[in-house]
């Protein structure tokens, strides 16, 4: 648990992340029942990028602030309310501040969502439960993201989201742990949808996180992946991705969209980064 996510806050994988959980909840929003929103690592809800911590990487100046530095000129819808529903947090919380996963899950929420968020750690558990005091249709729970995921799936409305984005401490022992979790809560859910964050580091562990994904007999498997350095950089973080288990329908088509909006916009070298969607397995 020394993860803290005050050092990446607003990073290009940040960025794409919360596109692309924008463009998640949306699309699940076609139907006017009230859905069921987990967020299993939550983090604090609102990092302020002045902090030493933030200042100490500086991930976010070739992230947030690198995307915004040029006019967002045919942007995909996602991403423009990405950028409106940052301007409104820091209109709120301060313009250095940059927010979270929860609170991007719950300002593209509705009136009849529900919002539930976990987080291990008691001092970023405070944080998030602080924020959102008062807000009736937000849970803040400090526990365990799979004991959470176990206590909540399914849900009674039968319809929803499970947001996984862990810290990935140790990589390798991460991609194992989290297949087979992800695996077990599948069984449990089968219809709800999962999007897992993972980092491109390393290829070996890459494919075969891949691999073992295949091999979990989940049909419903798209991958959406930016580099923002080539495969195969000498670098700590060179891509971010997301696997999305039984993504909505037209979820892939604007994912793609998305991506391919986001990779020269945020790309170490021009031309050098990559952008793809493909499905892992499919059964349609
Ligand atoms: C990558 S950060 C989350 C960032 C957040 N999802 C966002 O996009 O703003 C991972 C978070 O998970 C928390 N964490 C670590 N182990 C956990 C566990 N077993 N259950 C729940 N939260 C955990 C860490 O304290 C950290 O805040």
């Amino acid at each position: 648990m020394n993860y803290r996510h005050a050092y990446h806050a607003g990073n290009f994988a940040d960025v794409v992340k919360h596109v692309l959980l924008i463009e998640l909840v949306t699309q699940l929003q076609n139907k006017d029942k009230g859905l069921a929103l987990i967020d299993a690592y939550a983090g604090r809800g609102i990092y302020n990028l002045g902090s030493e911590q933030a200042r100490k990487t500086a991930e976010a100046d070739s992230g947030v602030t690198k995307l915004l530095s040029a006019p967002l000129t045919d942007a995909p819808e996602a991403v423009e309310k990405y950028a409106a529903l940052l301007a409104a947090c820091r209109a709120q919380h301060g313009q250095k501040t940059y927010p979270g996963s929860p609170w991007f899950m719950l300002e593209a929420s509705r009136e009849q969502d529900q919002v539930q968020a976990f987080e291990k750690h008691p001092e970023e558990h405070s944080y998030l439960h602080y924020l959102f005091e008062g807000v009736n249709r937000v849970g803040v729970h400090q526990r365990d993201a799979w004991e959470g995921i176990g206590a909540m799936t399914p849900p009674p409305t039968k319809r929803g989201l499970v947001f996984i984005d862990p810290p990935f401490e140790s990589e390798h022992r991460d991609f194992t742990a989290l297949v087979e979790r992800v695996t077990a809560a599948h069984k449990r859910w089968s219809t709800g949808v999962y999007a897992l964050w993972y980092p491109i580091k390393n290829t070996e562990a890459h494919v075969l996180f891949e691999k073992k994904m295949r091999r979990t007999g989940i049909a419903n498997l798209l991958l959406v992946e930016l580099g923002a350095y080539p495969k195969d950089s000498p670098m700590g973080l060179s891509g971010t991705g997301l696997v999305v288990i039984n993504p909505p329908w037209k979820f892939s088509d604007a994912a793609d969209k998305i991506v391919q909006y986001l990779k020269p916009r945020l790309e170490a070298i021009p031309g050098q980064g990559y952008a793809s969607v493909r499905w892992l397995k499919s059964d349609g």
